[in-house]
């Protein structure tokens, strides 16, 4: 799919070519960059436009029909060049037009831009509900939480962006076994103070502590009695584990502004126990619940009903467990939000256990099922801190904040920026969300901070470093109005680059909407922040003659513009001084 930007009359166009509008549509997309430069503008591919686009051998034919055509396609106002190319269909189009509706809709649109284009109207508004982050209490906040953490927090700015409605959800670990233990642990070694003003760092020592002394059957013996208690509902019991819970929530709610995150809803496996003993009885009911010798109930998810694939979902006591819990939350979701879509962003280690928990759901015959999606990523590996492997989200959020305050004092400019540790923050933020997005989800990758924080290249830095430049541009010259601009001046190759690219940002978007993968915004982002950069060096705006600086004024305030709102979707904050 591609931007028309009210180029292209397509049902003129669906009339000379004799095709039904909507093949064309599909058929027209971007043409790609090759040594920084485009040879037009949109093509045509003639393989995707007819019928029979089965067969190879029809490729010498194709080229011969693109030239065919191309021959039969007149230039208009609005189309300056028309050309053949292997199978395609090349359009260029008026440069000043070019200029003039790029730099028209960036400025008008603002953060809208890209968002409002015709690509989207198709596309139904839905409510989607998307839980991510979704880290245990007492344990480690490891690397996949934090990449849980960024990527839904992208997804759920993307559907916003996109007029969908969003429920950005939190799926807390508070409940299970281990919390029988935390709650012993915590009447031998807890300190009601520290779990006031440090609950994440105080209940995982305690959990550490009492991990160790768990060899002992006595404790283990308490610890089982508390959960149980717990699972009663015994008010002291219950009392106690509600503190670890709320002041769990008040600090990670501080951690996660920090990045800029929030939650509509802090759910949780607690919330799911006594659920799960209906999910567990409707199961029964629908005689999808086997009983094994063991006493464990199972459900058997195999084609042939041998067994060969099954899921257990209750334990010899009768307890539920995880996947019991997600069954229950599942379905009190679509009950309570009845929402289009459900997406779970969580580990791929954890694709076994979505895959049994839809096709369960299916089982039960709940339909909706098919519109839940898990999406997974990739592990992170050698993420480490001074403090040694990652146990909390703030300590991350530290290092990259003193790792990036190191790097700017050793830059001169450094010294006037207003807040330098809210900057570093933000610019630190950056690299790790850009390192982290550059590949497909899926994929596991090396974490490096120097990588990651390296100024030049392809980093979140740069994409910073980009945008606080010419935000001081903006600054020095003052923001022009579009009224005032005289285009014609915008005919340098390397203006055109960047107008080219501007035009793109809808094709970006909708990619991204459609495989829910940040990688093609991010690097969108960074050729933009190169052909911005190339064109800031040979376009000056200083000691210009007044109409073309203006007019490169304005060209920088729409690459700028549209650079802040890329960067806010995949949840960075612009810096504005570095
Ligand atoms: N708390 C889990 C963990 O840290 C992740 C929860 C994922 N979401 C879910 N609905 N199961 O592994």
């Amino acid at each position: 799919p591609c931007s028309f930007q009210g180029f292209f009359n397509i049902s003129c166009l669906s009339k000379v070519l004799d095709l039904p509008p909507e093949n064309l549509i599909k058929s027209i997309s971007a043409v790609p960059v090759s040594k920084k430069r485009r040879v037009a503008d949109f093509q045509l591919s003639i393989a995707s436009v007819t019928e029979d686009n089965s067969s190879d051998c029809l490729a010498p034919d194709l080229h011969l029909q693109a030239q065919k055509l191309a021959e039969r396609l007149k230039c208009d106002a609005v189309v300056s060049e028309i050309s053949a190319g292997p199978g395609t269909v090349n359009f260029t189009i008026n440069r000043e037009l070019l200029a003039k509706t790029v730099l028209r809709q960036v400025l008008k649109d603002g953060s809208e831009y890209g968002v409002k284009s015709e690509l989207f109207s198709t596309v139904p508004k839905q409510k989607a509900l998307i839980e991510f982050s979704s880290p245990n209490i007492a344990k480690k906040f490891h690397i996949g939480h934090l990449r849980s953490t960024i990527v839904g927090n992208f997804i759920a700015n993307l559907k916003v962006a996109l007029g969908h409605e969003v429920i950005r959800m939190n799926y807390l670990g508070d409940w299970g076994m281990q919390f029988g233990l935390l709650g012993v642990g915590f009447q031998l070694f807890g300190n009601k103070e520290k779990l006031k003003t440090s609950p994440l760092q105080h209940l995982f020592e305690v959990y550490v502590q009492v991990n160790k002394a768990a060899e002992d059957e006595n404790t283990k013996k308490l610890a089982k009695d508390f959960f149980r208690k717990l699972e009663e509902h015994d008010e002291q019991t219950l009392s106690l584990w509600k503190q670890f819970r709320d002041f769990s929530i008040d600090e990670y709610i501080r951690i996660y502004k920090r990045l800029g995150v929030h939650f509509d809803e802090y759910s949780g496996e607690s919330f799911y126990q006594e659920k799960s003993k209906e999910v567990l009885n409707m199961l029964e009911n629908k005689g999808l619940l086997q009983k094994t010798i063991k006493g464990t109930g199972i459900v058997d998810l195999s084609e042939k009903k041998d067994l060969s694939s099954f899921s257990t979902v209750m334990r010899s006591d009768g307890t539920s467990l995880y996947i019991t819990r997600d069954l229950a939350a599942a379905i009190d979701r679509m009950n309570k939000h009845n929402c289009d879509t459900m997406i779970y962003v969580v580990s791929k280690s954890q694709s076994n256990h979505f895959q049994h928990l839809f096709q369960i759901l299916k089982l039960m015959g709940y339909d909706w099922v098919e519109r839940c999606q898990h999406v997974s990523f990739g592990l992170v590996q050698g993420m480490k801190t001074r403090r040694g492997e990652v146990i909390f989200l703030e300590d991350v959020l530290n290092e990259v904040r003193s790792r990036m305050l190191q790097n700017m004092a050793s830059t001169k400019t450094t010294k006037e920026i207003e807040d330098p540790m809210e900057t570093a923050e933000k610019v630190g933020l950056a690299a790790l969300i850009i390192q982290d997005f550059q590949g497909l989800l899926s994929s596991d990758y090396q974490f490096s901070w120097d990588r990651a924080l390296q100024s030049r290249g392809d980093t979140g830095v740069f994409l910073q470093y980009t945008h606080a430049r010419l935000h001081s541009l903006e600054q020095m010259h003052g923001n022009e109005q579009l009224t005032d601009i005289n285009v014609a001046c915008l005919q340098e190759p390397d203006a055109i680059s960047v107008l080219q690219h501007l035009l793109r940002y809808d094709e970006v978007l909708y990619r991204s909407s459609q495989d829910l993968q940040p990688k093609h915004i991010v690097s969108y982002l960074l050729t933009l922040s190169h052909l911005a950069a190339v064109a800031h060096k040979t376009l000056p705006v200083k000691g210009s003659a007044p109409e073309l600086a203006q007019a490169r004024l304005c060209l920088f305030q729409a690459a700028r513009s549209v650079l802040a709102n890329g960067m806010k979707l995949l949840g960075i904050t612009p810096v504005t001084q570095m």
